[in-house]
């Protein structure tokens, strides 16, 4: 997708599409683009606010065939709710919404009016949305569902809102493609191959672990899940080193388990097909970090992606089995489908001894926080509360939700193994986010640690106006967003 900016009149845009932007219950500004396209087409767009036609709500999108005095054929009017509640939430939904409904057919140029007084990050997210929206989950579809458009000509934008966000959408969109393509297509090896590709590109440091460094470094855990599989684990550390040598680092660690089948403890078939999903939480992390490299931020990171692939073999490891992970705590495996915590509990040990000030792991890692919070909210698990706000805010400024959990120590109770130091499930299933949550706690040692539960929000079975069904790319620009406000 080519990006150009055209600031002309859009009555005269000559592209097959103009979309435009109302607010509620106001009639459009006179310099606006929605005043512009109402002035043209003599009032046609106030006359449809008064009888209610149009009412600017921030889910509404209205497409204008033909109207007098414009160019272009259609005018697709994007309702972005009150204009004093604007913000990247309903930028990314209403703009990422009028792009999806286009892209429904093969279009070539896509105009698209910005409001030049809305904030940066509201233009930014403007950016992400149009570009999130007309790319579709249909990879591998000859006829596809959504087309992304040839080019967008965008007017009213600030250079460095589009500049920025049109590294965040290709971060979500990397991230996106990553989760929505098949394990056979994406699985350990193949994924250190993107990662390393995404390195030359953008200038990360990348080192990959195959197992006989794994071995060697003593990741156990991570090494007992990926004996089942054909494919080979592989960890790759990821590093930006923007800011001074002596700075503290952030460390981002992501669950990377290219297909979860659930080991011997095997899943039945409605709950593995969406499990290609698993390496989510590595997808989200490579994707902020091209992100963070691409927009050469100020401040150091290192990431940590955990990749294996959970598989049934006669080598596969066992109910019963008793693992050794990095840090040398005994893990009694009581389902060998609590297998993403194993790969997170060496990771994370990694991060820390790479240098690791603070730490954010994601991971799909239980359907107990679906249950808990629906799909749409991550659970966010933490030793330390004055960084788990930085993130929550992080996360709220993008519009992205999540919902903190409780770690207390009757939770810890429940993973107290009779043979070894722990054990990989909990008591029963109740609390089931926040037990595996407690697992993880005991790699972090002191080190601030906030872990996020992406399990419902990072894949959905269905679409929504804004964006197709399949991964979402969701946090990619929360992590994005707490490497911008980096002051540790
Ligand atoms: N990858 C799954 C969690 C998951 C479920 C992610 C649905 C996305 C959608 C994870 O490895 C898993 O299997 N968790 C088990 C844990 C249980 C065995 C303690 C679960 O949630 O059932
Ligand atoms: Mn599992
Ligand atoms: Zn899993």
């Amino acid at each position: 997708m080519k990006h150009s900016i055209h600031n002309q009149d859009p009555t005269k845009i000559e592209a097959d599409a103009v979309i435009v932007t109302v607010s509620k219950g106001k009639a459009p500004d006179a310099k606006s683009a929605a005043g512009q396209i109402d002035r043209a087409s003599g009032g046609l767009l106030s006359r449809l606010m008064e009888s209610k036609e149009i009412e600017g709500d921030s889910d509404e999108i209205t497409t204008l065939w033909g109207p007098q005095g414009v160019t272009s054929p259609q005018v697709v009017v994007a309702g972005t709710g009150e204009a004093t509640k604007l913000d990247r939430r309903t930028a990314y939904r209403s703009l990422g919404a009028a792009a999806r409904q286009l892209a429904k057919k093969k279009r070539s140029s896509i105009a698209c009016c910005i409001e030049p007084h809305w904030s940066t990050d509201i233009q930014e997210a403007a950016v992400v949305g149009v570009s999130v929206g007309c790319v579709g989950q249909d990879l591998y579809r000859a006829e596809k569902k959504t087309n992304p458009f040839d080019q967008v000509l965008w007017a009213g934008i600030a250079d460095d809102a589009l500049a920025v966000g049109r590294v965040l959408a290709d971060s979500v969109n990397l991230t996106r493609h990553l989760v929505n393509e098949p394990a056979a297509a994406v699985y350990p090896e193949s994924f250190a191959e993107r990662a390393e590709a995404v390195a030359a590109e953008t200038g990360l440091q990348i080192e990959i672990w195959d197992e006989a460094k794994l071995a060697q470094e003593k990741c156990g855990a991570l090494l007992a899940v990926a004996r089942g599989s054909d494919r080979p684990p592989r960890l790759v550390l990821l590093r930006h080193q923007g800011g001074d040598d002596d700075a503290p680092t952030l460390g981002l660690v992501g669950k990377g388990v290219t297909f979860d089948s659930g080991g011997l403890s095997l899943k039945p078939s409605d709950g593995m097909f969406d499990m290609k999903c698993d390496m989510a939480g590595a997808g989200t992390v490579l994707g902020a970090m091209q992100a963070i490299g691409q927009l050469r931020l100020p401040l150091n990171v290192v990431a940590v992606m955990g990749l294996v692939e959970n598989m049934v073999s006669g080598d596969s490891y066992k109910l019963g089995d008793v693992l050794t992970a990095r840090n040398g705590k005994t893990i009694e495996v009581h389902n060998t489908d609590a297998e993403g915590r194993l790969v997170l509990a060496d990771s994370l040990c990694v991060a820390i001894d790479q240098g690791a000030d603070r730490l954010i792991d994601l991971a799909t890692l239980t359907g107990a926080c679906m249950v808990a919070l629906g799909i749409d909210v991550s659970g966010l698990m933490a030793n330390d509360q004055q960084w788990c706000d930085t993130v929550v805010s992080s996360a709220s400024a993008c519009g992205e939700r999540v919902w903190q959990l409780p770690m207390f120590s009757e939770y810890g109770e429940l993973i107290k193994s009779d043979v070894a130091d722990i054990k990989n499930v909990g008591q029963g299933r109740w609390g089931g986010a926040i037990t595996a949550a407690k697992l993880l706690e005991e790699f972090v040692g002191d080190v601030p640690w906030v872990h996020m539960d992406i399990a419902g929000p990072a894949f959905h079975d269905k679409p929504k106006a804004w964006i197709d069904g399949g991964a979402t790319g969701a946090h990619v620009r929360t992590l994005v967003e707490v490497a911008r406000n980096w002051s540790p």
